[in-house]
């Protein structure tokens, strides 16, 4: 179960990523060109939105099952700072992230202007991006995929 859930994790962080890239700059785009934001926007906005809510859901889980993550808590760890990045910084910054896209896609359901409606999706899904880049673990990502 814990190699299954670990390459998953691994895996949908490309999507994760891709998506969150995509929902970005087509809201950029919408927003330059001031046109009315559709229903197909808001679906471009759920590709980025969808895969983020997976991964913290399977993170989440992970979590408990990793030797890297609860299990490793202590004192000790929390002095070595890839241990510390797995115990406390990623987690937290992960979910600090999944809170400002999922803020960034409400808004953008619930206001009335077009122009408004995009930036909300590029400023919101753009600095939980900023914050996913700067905690991902990357030498191990890039050793196991
Ligand atoms: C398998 C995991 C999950 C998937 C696939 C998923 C998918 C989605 C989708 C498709 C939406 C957009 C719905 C809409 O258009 O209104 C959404 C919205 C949302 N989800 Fe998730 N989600 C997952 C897990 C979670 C969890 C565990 C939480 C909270 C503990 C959560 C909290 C929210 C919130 C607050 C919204 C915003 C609703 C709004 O638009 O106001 N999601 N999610
Ligand atoms: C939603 C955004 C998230 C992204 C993009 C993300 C991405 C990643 C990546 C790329 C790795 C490295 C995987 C590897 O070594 O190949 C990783 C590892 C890990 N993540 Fe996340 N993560 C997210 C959220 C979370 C959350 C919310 C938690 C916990 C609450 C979490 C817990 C973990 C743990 C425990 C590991 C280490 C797994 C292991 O190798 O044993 N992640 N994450």
């Amino acid at each position: 179960m814990y190699t299954g859930l670990q390459h998953l994790h691994s895996y949908l962080a490309y999507l994760v990523l891709l998506g969150l890239l995509f929902s970005i700059f087509t809201a950029l785009g919408g927003w330059m060109q001031n046109r009315p934001f559709v229903d197909k926007d808001r679906k471009r906005a759920l590709l980025g939105l969808i895969p983020t809510h997976l991964q913290w859901v399977i993170g989440l889980v992970l979590y408990f099952v990793s030797p890297l993550g609860a299990a490793n808590a202590s004192g000790a760890a929390m002095k070595d700072a890839t241990s510390r990045l797995y115990i406390l910084e990623h987690p937290l910054t992960m979910v600090l992230a999944v809170v400002l896209i999922t803020v960034g896609y409400a808004r953008a359901k619930r206001l009335k202007i077009g122009k408004a409606r995009f930036r909300s999706i590029f400023v919101f899904y753009g600095l939980g991006l900023l914050l996913i880049l700067s905690r991902i673990p990357w030498q191990a990502w890039f050793a196991v995929s």
